[in-house]
Formats: C-alpha cells, sequence, structure tokens
C-alpha cells in the first residue's frame, strides 16, 4: 500500500485506512491479499512508504538466480579471521562502538582525509551503511521537508526518504570520462529550502565521481542554502586508476561521511560501517541508537577492526580482479553496441535499456523467468531508471561469463521479435 503523502486526499485516505474501510476496496484486496485486514493498524510511515516498489523488486529476489549479475558485495577474503580468536565478553558491546575501533576509524580517515575526526564525540559505528543513513535521515528530516538526490543514486536513499515522507528533488545527471556532471542551474534550483543533500562518489549505480573543483563549489552551495550534506563513501577505495574526494574536505561542519566495511573488505554479512561527522551532528544519531536502535554486535566490530588493522595493499589483488572484471564486460558491451561508459569505481555498468523494452522492471523479469540470470533493474534508482539496468562485474569469472552471454543471448532474441 502507498498512499501520497503529499497529496491533498491525504488526509481522507489515512482516515479510510485506519477505520478499515480502505481495507474493503477490491483494489486493496487484490493488492494486499490476506494482508488487507491489518491495513488498519499501519503506521503513517508505511501507509506512505515505498511498500509496492519494494514488493514488485522484492519478487525478483525470492530465491536466488543461477546466474546472478545484480550483487552488490565481491568475493574477496582479506579478513584475517585466525586472529579474530574467541570474545568471552558477555555484555553489551559500547552503544558508539568499541573504543578502539572508532581510534583505527578516526586513525583511517586521518589517512585518506587529511582531517581528525574525535573517535569518542565526532565517530559513531553502526549497522552498516544503511543503519547510518537511516539514522541520518531520522535525526534531520521531518514529513514534508525536501532533500537532494541525483538521478540516478542508490536506492536506498529514496527509500528512506518516501518512508519518512520527505519530498525527493531530483537532478538529471550523466557519468562522462568517469565522473559525474549535471545542469548546475538544476541543482541550486533543487537546494532551495532543502534541508539534505545526498552525495556518493564514487556513486552506485554509475560508478561516477565527483571532481574535487565539483565538490568545493557544491560545498559552497551547500554553506549558501544552508544545507547538510550526507556523503556516502561506501565505494572510495574500490576505484580503478581515480581518486575518491569527499566533500568533507570543503564542508567539514555540514558533513556527515557514511562508510561501511561491506564492500572494501567484502564483510557486508557482518553489518559494520561508521558516520564520522561534528560533534553536534552526531549527536542526534548517538540518541537514537541509545533510545531506538541497537549497538552493533562486537564479533562484526573486531571483525572491522582486523580489516583497519590491514596495510592498504591489502585490496590490491581485489581491485586488480575487479578491474579486470570491468575491462571484459566493457569489451563485451561494445562488442554488443551497447553504449554503456565503463565506471572508474564501484562494481557496476549503467546500462540503457535495449530499444523496444517499456520498463527495465519487466525486462529483468523475464529475463529472470527465460534464462535464470538476474540483472538489477534501475526502476527505483531514480526517475531515469527505468531505462537502465544495473549490471554488477563481482560475480566469480565462470558465472559473469555465462551470466553476460544469457543476458545478451536474451537481449538479441527479443530484438529479433517481430514488434
Ligand atoms: C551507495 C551505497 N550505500 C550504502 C550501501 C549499504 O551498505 P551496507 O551494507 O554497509 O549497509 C550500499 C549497498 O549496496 C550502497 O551501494
Amino acid at each position: 500500500m502507498s498512499i501520497d503523502s503529499t497529496a491533498w486526499y491525504w488526509p481522507v485516505a489515512r482516515r479510510l485506512a485506519r477505520s478499515g474501510w480502505m481495507s474493503r476496496l477490491p483494489r486493496v484486496r487484490d493488492a494486499l491479499g490476506d494482508h488487507a485486514p491489518y491495513l488498519r493498524y499501519y503506521s503513517d510511515e508505511i501507509l506512505a512508504g515505498p511498500g509496492p516498489r519494494l514488493g514488485a523488486m522484492g519478487k525478483l529476489f525470492q530465491r536466488p538466480a543461477a546466474f546472478d549479475l545484480s550483487g552488490a558485495v565481491p568475493g574477496h577474503q582479506v579478513v584475517p579471521w585466525e586472529r579474530l580468536g574467541r570474545d568471552d565478553v558477555p555484555a553489551y558491546p559500547p552503544a558508539f562502538g568499541l573504543p578502539e575501533l572508532r581510534a583505527a576509524v578516526s586513525e583511517r580517515l586521518r589517512r585518506s582525509h587529511g582531517r581528525v575526526w574525535d573517535p569518542q564525540a565526532e565517530i559513531l559505528i553502526t549497522g552498516g551503511a544503511s543503519h547510518a543513513l537511516q539514522l541520518t535521515v531520522d535525526s534531520f528530516l521531518n514529513p514534508g521537508d525536501a532533500a537532494v538526490l541525483f538521478d540516478p543514486s542508490y536506492l536506498f536513499f529514496a527509500y528512506l526518504l518516501d518512508l519518512k515522507r520527505v519530498r525527493s528533488r531530483w537532478v538529471a545527471s550523466r557519468m562522462e570520462d568517469g565522473f559525474l556532471r549535471f545542469e548546475w542551474m538544476a541543482l541550486e534550483q533543487a537546494l532551495k529550502g532543502a534541508k539534505l543533500l545526498f552525495l556518493n562518489s564514487p556513486a552506485n549505480p554509475t560508478g561516477a565521481l565527483l571532481r574535487p573543483e565539483d565538490l568545493e563549489r557544491i560545498a559552497w552551495l551547500a554553506q549558501r542554502h544552508d544545507l547538510l550534506i550526507l556523503s556516502d563513501e561506501v565505494y572510495d577505495q574500490m576505484t580503478y586508476g581515480a581518486t575518491a574526494v569527499s566533500p568533507a574536505a570543503f564542508a567539514p561542519a555540514r558533513t556527515l561521511v557514511v562508510n561501511s566495511f561491506s564492500k572494501s573488505f567484502a564483510l557486508a554479512a557482518y553489518r559494520v560501517g561508521y558516520v564520522a561527522a561534528p560533534a553536534g551532528l552526531l549527536k542526534p544519531l548517538q540518541l537514537q541508537i541509545v533510545g531506538k536502535s541497537a549497538p552493533v554486535c562486537r564479533v562484526s566490530q573486531r571483525a572491522a577492526l582486523l580489516c583497519l588493522g590491514l596495510p592498504d595493499s591489502a585490496l590490491d589483488p581485489a581491485r586488480a580482479e575487479l578491474r579486470a572484471k570491468r575491462d571484459w564486460l566493457a569489451g563485451e558491451l561494445d562488442r554488443a553496441g551497447w553504449p554503456a561508459p565503463a565506471p572508474h569505481a564501484g562494481f557496476y555498468f549503467w546500462v540503457p535499456l535495449p530499444p523496444g523494452h517499456p520498463s527495465a522492471l519487466a525486462f529483468a523479469e523475464t529475463l529472470l523467468a527465460r534464462e535464470d540470470t538476474l540483472v538489477m533493474p534501475g526502476t527505483d534508482f531514480g526517475p531515469s531508471g527505468d531505462r537502465h539496468l544495473r549490471v554488477s562485474f563481482v560475480a566469480p569469472w565462470d558465472l559473469l561469463r555465462d551470466g553476460w552471454a544469457r543476458l545478451l543471448r536474451f537481449s538479441r532474441q527479443e530484438a529479433a521479435r517481430p514488434a
């Protein structure tokens, strides 16, 4: 169920849902089936949230595909597990993260960002970047506020905004030579009166990086319009010959840096990440961990600490392997006449839908049914998303090759079909 909470009919629709009347409408019963009678208990957040979109996407992931080109976590193993040992401490972990992990994060940021965040007051350990994003949105945004994001953007940003009934203001973007390009006028227009700007460099789904000079100008605009910046940097170490720069270099007082161990260290299953921000911005996130969330599992934090003890070169083999896969897939796409720019970072190609297909979701559904091959439809990545597929290159070589062959065969068969 999803009711547009900014529409004029929202108060009426909400009452209908609360009173149980809405559950009796044939369309609602068709959509919700046996769940319909429970609709009256749902909070406003759920009534207005992205439920149907998540449902449609969720169907693609109901069972594992034989050839999965939707993956978001590479397979490399760098954690020296033998050093983890047994954890005999029975107490809850410290609310804001193990002090030694926060100190190690601060040190890592000092080396990568050239800035010092105080481990005590300015660093918070979270359940992956997802948790950090959720805490940030809940800390600073109210229903009816506006937040700005580039089209396309990581789909979780818009889901969170929808759940919170915050208006998403999309700024169209494209990738040129590996860098994010957009119209400055459009960005400035979108920023007026908004509260938060999402940046994600390198980006999911395109891999595009923001140039330092653009970040400097964005920082100036954020200052002018008094906006906070959420900088999602989860792909910052997964670059191929490029260097990721953080907006914190230009707007430290208004930037929340979010990062994770899921991507660089392939630790997604352990759910650990962090936020680095000025103490006054971190405070509300800390309050939420104490009041309504939970500290991160101690074992996960200790695994993360082991990662930060590794030399920088520990990720070189993983990067080299991903780069080789990227180059291979770039060649294949090129040979197939599919104009998708090769990313300088991240794990994905953002591929335009072949002509004749009206929707990426429908394309992905049919591909899965016919070839047991899964790609991520771009549908929820922004207004332009449903005209794109996100094809990941993290799968092992054999699956990547076979998956690609199946994707290509499917799209050629479809192209040959009479209109
Ligand atoms: C841009 C971006 N941010 C955050 C996440 C979620 O990361 P985590 O596993 O740390 O929650 C992802 C995962 O795909 C991502 O692509």
